[in-house]
């Protein structure tokens, strides 16, 4: 096992590697959604809190521990302690549940491209249009299909390099393009109202759910409590700044989210005339409010409507292609299976676990665990409760078992660590307090007896 493993290119390298990874659909889909859902501002300000302090340690922790055992989240972990190797397999299970329901959004997102493409962007932006399109049997399942193909090809062929000079162009894309939507938006008659509610908290709609909420997206949209950039920390130079670079990918990742709120939410606002319901469109808000925005805009908007699914499509690829390599990699390593073989049986695995998911709106809509459609309830079950728990455990592992001094001393290794204070109390202390208390109100919630 002497082999070389392979390294980043520098700090960029990383950076980019990381980010492209972190900004996904979870920034552009599942942020406006919760943030409209949860009560705007105060969702915002709970989410900002979180990301610079439990955010900032985890990824800080996270990747540390992989530059320092150069091994992926199941060798790492069995490498600092035996009695702790279930942490980095508890870990790995994560992406294998995501990724299913992940393609199922990025089978919505190319069927919407195929639409703008196709000249068709002025029905998108009907009432009903999504509603109808996810309750179908067949065809989001063909489109799913497709996603999960256009995944795998990329995985199977290895031409990341080729991603990774694209991204180079496509992610400043996304930036402007999410930009001048966002102006568009705001700009629409009425939606001030929105802006508001997004910007200003609102305290009396705070509660338990909303830092469930804003906890779990946190975990989601930055790749963490699931062993990934335990991953990525593993290909990491010893000289890299390893603080540094948390904080670029933290704030790029949290900006990205922060402009697609702005790009929808207010939208929601001009375009339902003020109709709070609207705000709880759940998975599908992107997609019903955005087509709207471009319809508004006329033949330029529809113009829009296509680059911008097309970047939305290919942000989302980044992400699918490194939650489906994780997958082969851990299958890889445990059975030594071929690349070949692993990359088809995962691709099969993913679009047959997708299909429920798919389903879930229409022929089995019947089927609601905790109340809560298929897709929701996968997304629910591993943002809300399995996250939840990797990261309490990497806190008492880090904190208590291996000690804090471990991960600063491989941080300091590379820089100062201006932040080493807040980042011992957080991992020692906030962090599992708060963790455990959101995860037994919210458990206790779900099962229906009154929590605080
Ligand atoms: N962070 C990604 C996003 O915001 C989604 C994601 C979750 C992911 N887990 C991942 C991406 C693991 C790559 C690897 O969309």
């Amino acid at each position: 096992m002497k082999e070389k493993r392979s390294m980043f290119s520098g700090k960029l390298g990383f950076v980019l590697a990381a980010a492209g990874s972190a900004v996904g659909l979870g920034n552009i889909w599942r942020f406006p959604y919760l943030a409209a859902k949860y009560g705007g501002g105060i969702f915002l300000l709970v989410y900002l809190i979180l990301v610079v302090s439990l955010g900032f340690s985890l990824m800080i922790a996270e990747v540390a521990i992989g530059r320092k055992t150069k091994l992926s989240a199941i060798g790492a972990f069995r490498k600092l302690s035996e009695k702790w190797k279930f942490l980095g397999y508890l870990a790995s299970v994560v992406p294998m549940v995501i990724f299913p329901y992940y393609c199922v959004i990025g089978g919505w997102v190319v069927k919407y491209l195929g639409v703008y493409i196709s000249g068709g962007g002025l029905e998108a932006a009907g009432d009903s249009y999504f509603s109808d399109f996810i309750a179908k049997p067949g065809e989001p399942i063909l489109w799913l299909a497709l996603y999960v193909g256009l995944t795998a090809v990329i995985v199977f062929f290895g031409v990341q390099k080729g991603i990774e000079k694209a991204s180079r162009v496509m992610m400043p894309a996304l930036v402007v393009l999410t930009i001048g939507v966002a102006a568009y938006s705001v700009t629409r008659p009425g939606a001030l109202e929105g802006v508001a509610y997004y910007l200003i908290p609102d305290f009396s709609r705070f509660s338990v759910n909303t830092v469930l909420g804003a906890m779990g997206q946190m975990f989601y949209s930055m790749s963490l409590a699931m062993g990934i950039m335990v991953t990525y920390g593993s290909y990491m130079k010893r000289e890299d700044d390893l603080e540094k670079s948390v904080s670029q990918i933290e704030i790029f990742d949290t900006g990205i989210a922060f402009l697609a709120g702005l790009m929808v939410i207010p939208a929601v606002f001009a375009f339902s005339g003020g109709d709070e319901t609207a705000l709880n469109k759940g998975a599908g808000l992107m997609f019903q409010t955005l087509p709207k925005v471009f319809a508004d805009a006329g033949t330029l908007g529809l113009v829009f409507g296509g680059v911008f699914f097309l970047l939305v499509l290919f942000a989302a690829l980044t992400s699918s292609v490194s939650l489906m390599e994780t997958v082969v990699s851990i299958f890889q390593d445990t059975f030594h299976w071929s690349r070949k073989f692993t990359c088809t049986l995962v691709m099969i695995g993913c679009f047959l676990l997708a299909l429920p998911s798919s389903l879930g709106y229409g022929l089995l809509d019947w089927v609601a665990p905790l109340g809560l459609s298929i897709l929701d309830f996968f997304d629910f079950i591993t943002n809300s409760v399995m996250m939840p728990i990797v990261a309490f455990c990497t806190c008492i592992f880090v904190g208590w078992v291996i000690g804090p001094k471990a991960v600063s001393d491989e941080v300091k290794l590379s820089s100062k660590f201006p932040r080493e204070k807040l980042f011992v109390v957080v991992i020692r202390y906030v962090a599992p307090i708060c963790i455990l208390l959101i995860l037994i109100s919210s458990v206790l919630d779900t099962l229906g007896i009154a929590a605080i």
